[in-house]
């Protein structure tokens, strides 16, 4: 591919470069564009040569990158209804094993280094019977819903400063999710959140830049071209 260019450069060289020249070398630098980044290529093979055709690429290409955010995460409402809750409840139970070191979940089970959490969902926070919490955690207040639940399982330490539970959280809400229903099965009831899917429209904004920032290089093609402008 390297020489190819080259060998391109050079013909453009030798005949003040013309509408071939600038098409081919518009795509090959696309295409390098899209797998190395532009600067080392731009420089490279544009530079003196003719100062307004890099400027132009250059410019659409780094809108291009520029569309490469990640998604947001979903909600633990959506969470919960996206997958059948005997699905949820049966890995929720699997995920369970990192809290059996110290906790049981059968009713009337012993308190172990953290309480027992029988009927926890729905419950008033810090209120199992013989348990000593952590003055922190029975000053939180509230109750145990989906929400306080998530953000408890995510980072226990960060949603209640000074508790003494010595458990790093959850970062994926799936298993948050999974967990949560899990725990509403032993013992509590919680109705489930509402959660309405959003319009099947995801990918659609990414589109429609893709198709403007395309729209843009047909312009700036056009613009550049005096034989198009005629
Ligand atoms: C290293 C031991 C440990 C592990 C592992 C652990 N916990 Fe805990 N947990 C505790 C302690 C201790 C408390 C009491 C915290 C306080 O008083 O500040 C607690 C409190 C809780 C409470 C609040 C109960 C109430 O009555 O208000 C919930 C809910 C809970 N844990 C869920 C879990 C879940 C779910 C897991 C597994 C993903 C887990 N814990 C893992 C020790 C642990």
């Amino acid at each position: 591919m390297t020489q190819d260019n080259s060998s391109q450069a050079d013909a453009a060289g030798q005949n003040g470069g013309g509408d071939l020249f600038n098409t081919a070398a518009g795509w090959v630098l696309f295409a390098a564009g899209l797998g190395l980044g532009l600067s080392i290529l731009s420089g490279k093979f544009f530079h003196g040569d003719k100062p307004e055709r890099p400027e132009k690429l250059g410019y659409v290409i780094e809108g291009a990158v520029e569309e490469t955010a990640g998604p947001a995460e979903m909600s633990i409402a959506e969470a919960l209804n996206k997958v059948p809750q005997a699905e949820l409840v049966a890995a929720g139970e699997k995920l369970f094993s990192k809290c059996k070191s110290c906790h049981t979940v059968n009713a009337g089970g012993a308190n172990g280094s953290g309480p027992n959490l029988h009927g926890t969902m729905g419950k008033a926070v810090a209120s199992h019977p013989g348990f000593a919490y952590s003055a922190e955690l029975k000053a939180h207040g509230g109750s145990w819903d989906w929400d306080t639940m998530d953000a408890w399982l995510k980072n226990p330490k960060s949603y209640v400063p000074g508790t003494k539970m010595g458990f790093a959280g959850l970062p994926k809400v799936e298993e948050r999710a999974a967990i949560a229903a899990y725990l509403n099965a032993q013992g509590s009831n919680v109705p489930l959140p509402a959660f309405t899917a959003a319009a099947p429209a995801e990918g659609a904004p990414a589109e429609g830049e893709a198709a403007a920032a395309a729209g843009a290089v047909a312009d700036a093609e056009a613009g550049s071209d005096p034989k198009a402008a005629e």
